[in-house]
């Protein structure tokens, strides 16, 4: 068979791990496999590149995504997605292995009812994909933000401020939840756990009188202004406090080895769904072993609450 493979939406660590796994182990059972360039437009700009086992050598450890991604909003549109159909078509590649977010699943579902025999692996930070257990890059990511906590605490604890840390995750809650439980901090505000403004502010007014030097609150993006709410915290609660926005370093680095374990065992499964002529499906990982369940199924699906919830308040 000639299959393509091809990241899509934000990158994320391990993603290299996975495209590695996908070309290794297809060329192994006899494939043909092609690389396609940025995401849905190298489908559309019939970009593909054949690839070798030695095109992914040196590709495990390294960050981002060598085949490059993008965000194709007109890839919606079903003209345009019938345009992919025939340049995939005219290519000979009769499936195509997705790794990205629920963005990417939605259009690898639309390629899938035209007749393209399609899997996709969950590959985001925000690890917000019913389904799975974990997407490839969260885990990385959350190293990466326990590391900027760390040190924002050994700041904090100097000047007795309270340090309120900005991470990504789009509408899902796991990232600042689990950097959050990692880094000790004293408050984690997410879409799935939201806190009145001014209960943080009477607990931190409480903190100062008890004698603590600092306090970190974790943050989701997108929920509220946090340089205009470091101030009010300044104004009302006798902490002085600065906002810290992550930003796209939580998307970079190299990938941890979970990442990459993760990413080289869903890039083999995908490969093992195809041989056995299984597709329409998304990868995911549950209690350790790899799974697959239709798109329709994942997409409709919202994730579960994260059962770590349970104990932030019993821990902070
Ligand atoms: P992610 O995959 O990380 O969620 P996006 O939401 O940006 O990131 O989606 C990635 C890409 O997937 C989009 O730029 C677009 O090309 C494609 N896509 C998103 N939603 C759809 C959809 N409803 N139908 C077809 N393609 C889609
Ligand atoms: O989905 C990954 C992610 O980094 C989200 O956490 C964030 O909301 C979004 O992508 C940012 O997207 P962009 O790269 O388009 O700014």
């Amino acid at each position: 068979m000639k299959i393509g493979v091809l990241t899509s939406g934000g990158d994320a660590p391990g993603m290299n791990a996975a495209i590695r796994a996908v070309v290794r182990s297809g060329i192994l059972y006899g494939h043909e496999v092609y690389g396609i360039k940025d995401g849905y437009q190298g489908i559309l700009d019939s970009n593909f590149v054949r690839l070798d086992h030695e095109s992914v050598s040196g590709m495990l450890s390294k960050g981002g995504t060598f085949l490059g991604t993008a965000r194709v909003p007109e890839f919606k549109d079903l003209d345009v997605q019938k345009r992919a159909v025939e340049n995939l078509k005219e290519k000979g590649i009769e499936a195509l292995i997705v790794i990205g977010g629920d963005g990417t699943y939605r259009g690898a579902m639309a390629l899938s009812k035209l007749g393209i025999k399609c899997v996709a692996l969950p590959g985001t930070i925000d690890n917000d994909i019913a389904g799975t257990d974990y997407t490839i890059g969260f885990q990385t990511a959350v190293e990466t933000v326990v590391d900027a906590l760390d040190k924002l605490r050994d700041t904090s604890t100097s000047h007795q401020r309270c340090s309120i840390v900005e991470v990504m995750g789009r509408n899902c809650g796991d990232l600042a939840l689990v950097s959050g439980i990692c880094g000790g901090a004293e408050f984690i505000i997410t879409p799935e756990n939201l806190i009145p403004k001014e209960d943080i502010i009477e607990r931190l007014k409480e903190h100062k009188k008890n004698g603590r030097r600092h306090a970190i609150i974790v943050i989701t993006e997108k929920i509220l202004d946090v340089h205009k709410f470091a101030d009010e915290i300044t104004e009302k609660s006798g902490f002085s406090s600065r906002a810290t926005v992550l930003g796209y370093i939580q998307r970079g680095g190299n990938p941890c080895p979970d990442d990459r374990i993760l990413g080289s065992r869903m890039g083999a499964y995908a490969i093992e769904l195809l041989n056995d002529g299984i597709y329409g499906v998304c990868v995911g990982v549950r209690d350790s072993r790899m799974i697959h369940l239709p798109f329709a199924n994942v997409l409709d699906q919202a994730r579960p609450k994260n059962e770590l919830y349970k104990i932030v308040k019993k821990i902070s």
